[in-house]
């Protein structure tokens, strides 16, 4: 991926759009996770696009609306457990998958969410 951004290298906007899709389809689904988003995801799917764009390389469409990602303190709110960040990456690699991002690119994108995604945490489990 010599010179290219990942978000270049899995196809881009599009392929993004497919990525949020196929992962919030799965969050409104999950058990653990169901209860903590709202029953209208629409805003959160929008976000989580601007958001994953510039995460993977692409232009920074979520600070340029939004601001300073500090995307822990975002999460204060909602109690983010160890259980819950392990669903929210179940859903993620199922995702991926759907949006035909393979290989060597899903394990770096894979590994980079779960990174943040246990950087998330904010509450010990039950
Ligand atoms: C927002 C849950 C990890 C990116 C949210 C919201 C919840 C949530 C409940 C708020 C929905 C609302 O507005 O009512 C979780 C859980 C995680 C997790 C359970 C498990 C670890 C992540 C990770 C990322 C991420 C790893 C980024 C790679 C976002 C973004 C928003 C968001 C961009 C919107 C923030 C905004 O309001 O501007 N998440 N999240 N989340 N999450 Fe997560």
């Amino acid at each position: 991926y010599e010179g290219q951004t990942p978000y270049e290298a899995i196809g881009g906007a599009e392929t993004i759009g497919k990525l949020v899709d196929a992962f919030y389809k799965r969050v409104i689904e999950h058990p653990d996770l169901k209860p903590i988003f709202p029953e209208d995801i629409m805003p959160v799917r929008d976000k989580q696009y601007l958001f994953l764009t510039q995460f993977f390389g692409g232009p920074h469409l979520y600070s340029d609306k939004y601001g300073n990602p500090m995307m822990r303190a975002r999460h204060l709110p909602f109690p983010i457990t160890p259980k819950r960040a392990e669903a929210w990456l179940s859903c993620m690699t199922k995702a991926l998958d759907e949006a035909g991002i393979e290989g060597s690119m899903k394990e770096f994108m894979f590994a980079r969410l779960k990174q943040t995604a246990y950087h998330m945490v904010n509450t010990p489990d039950e």
